[in-house]
């Protein structure tokens, strides 16, 4: 068979996953909860500031818009998670709909998003713990990278690697441990907003596209503009995949899953649309933009800097959960690559002891250690964006693909008007693409053309359906 035409088959996705069955535990608040505390961290907590920088107050806009096309992306992933229900993600839904190539080039999208999504929080991370680390003489030349006249962000370098010693170990996220980082970061966003409210200031708000509405180049060759923005906020509402991903423990699917899914980016949006406009009515987008940690910035300038200390050490305490789950996520990606025999077997292979694959998840720790020690947040975060519009775009093709060849198949969860929500995943996430820097593009298509040597010199003759199994539907 032709390497064009491999395809997982729907039932046998999963082999190698099953297990007992997962009690029937959930209800929709649940999952609401779920999927805030897996959205909820350094896109909120400092790429508003970049993002208000690009838009100017339209920055509201770009969170609608970005919202907008996830919960697209999201209902999808609830009908693909819940039929094929096997690790792997965008990545097994691309395998089963469209084959191995297709499959192939989600994979490596995600792998790099994942590590570049772990390297983008630690630079946020590192932004709000400036203070702790200044308080205990830490020079200045070691706080930023290169792009902003230090030698190395090494607070970023410290989590990215304290998150993969601790993956290696054996953590991971709780229920417990999550619910109260929902509750820590919801609770000093909410302290932001009471705060920032007596400022208001609706001037702020005029003009309110000042670099207009699509990502167009700016006098100094940065894309600015509504979409620009949005194209980099997209990082605020990635993370959602959590809340699929339980579809098999949900009291009652069909419901649950549309209001845990619909309700988290709804709330998710709404709190990120609220939170930028009391930003602007406190302070002018052109001042709080600069600040790479903007929300503690502008209370400082209110004069409440016991709060700002507060908000900052919230984002301390709870962002190094969202690294926790990313790395945890793309070792699964890796894992299940390699099984498939697309990626050798020996980098993934599992400690007996701690249950984790502990020299994947090390490697993924020194890289994301390395491009966050070294690169500016928007760069890294705009990267990682390209990589998930990659994988959203191929989940909305999965749906169409197996509506039309299986429409038969029982689904748990079906996507409500499925043409209509399918094909506005895969253009808003196309129109998010286009709008993202020229320079990401292209590092995209670079990294996508290393992935593809990759696969013709390697996985293309290992891979498991390549030796005759399992046989394809
Ligand atoms: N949505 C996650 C964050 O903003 C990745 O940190």
């Amino acid at each position: 068979m032709s390497f064009w035409t491999r395809r997982k088959a729907i039932d046998t996705a999963h082999a190698g996953h099953d297990g007992p069955a997962l009690k029937k535990t959930l209800s929709w608040y649940h999952l609401v909860a779920l999927g805030v505390g897996a959205i909820v961290g350094t896109g909120i907590y400092t790429l508003t500031g970049v993002g208000a920088g690009l838009a100017g107050p339209g920055v509201i806009l770009s969170f609608l818009i970005a919202g907008a096309v996830c919960a697209c992306a999201a209902l999808c992933y609830a009908e693909l998670s819940t039929m094929i229900p096997a690790s792997g993600s965008a990545y097994t839904y691309s395998y089963v709909a469209m084959g191995e190539p297709v499959a192939w080039v989600i994979g490596w999208s995600l792998i790099l998003e994942y590590t570049l999504v772990c390297a983008a929080v630690a630079v946020g991370w590192s932004a709000h713990a400036q203070g702790l680390f200044k308080m205990i003489g830490t020079p200045d030349f070691l706080l930023a990278g290169p792009h902003a006249g230090g030698l190395i962000n090494l607070p970023a370098v410290i989590i990215s690697m304290a998150v993969a010693g601790l993956l290696a170990l054996g953590t991971r996220e709780s229920a417990t441990v999550n619910m109260v980082l929902v509750v820590i970061k919801i609770a000093a966003l909410a302290v932001f907003v009471a705060l920032c409210l007596p400022a208001f200031d609706a001037s702020h708000f005029t003009p309110f596209m000042p670099k207009g509405f699509a990502a167009n180049p700016g006098p100094d060759g940065v894309k600015v503009g509504v979409m620009a923005a949005a194209s980099l906020i997209f990082f605020a509402f990635y993370g959602f995949d959590a809340v699929s991903t339980a579809a098999e423990e949900t009291k009652n699917p069909k419901r649950d899953l549309t209001i845990g899914i619909v309700g988290s980016m709804a709330a998710c949006t709404a709190i990120y649309m609220i939170v930028a406009a009391v930003s602007i009515g406190a302070s002018r987008t052109e001042v709080f933009s600069a600040s790479e940690a903007p929300l503690v910035f502008i209370l400082e300038t209110l004069k409440h800097p016991k709060i700002a200390a507060g908000v900052a050490l919230a984002a301390v305490i709870a962002l190094p959960t969202v690294i926790l789950a990313f790395m945890y996520g793309q070792s699964r990606i890796f894992f299940v690559m390699a099984r498939d025999g697309l990626l050798p077997r020996a980098l993934s292979r599992v400690n007996a002891r701690t249950g984790t694959p502990v020299l994947m998840t090390l490697l993924t720790g020194v890289l994301a250690a390395v491009l966050s020690g070294l690169l500016p947040l928007k760069e890294i975060a705009e990267l990682a964006n390209a990589g998930t519009l990659a994988a959203f775009i191929a989940v909305g093709a999965s749906v169409i693909v197996l509506r039309l060849r299986e429409p038969a198949r029982q689904r748990v969860f079906s996507t409500p008007a499925w043409p209509v929500v399918a094909a506005g995943a895969i253009l808003g996430c196309l129109y998010l693409f286009a709008s993202l820097p020229a320079k990401t593009q292209h590092y995209f298509f670079y990294a996508q053309l290393i992935g593809l040597a990759i696969y013709f010199l390697y996985g293309v003759r290992r891979s498991v359906l390549a030796q005759g199994s399992p046989p394809t539907k």
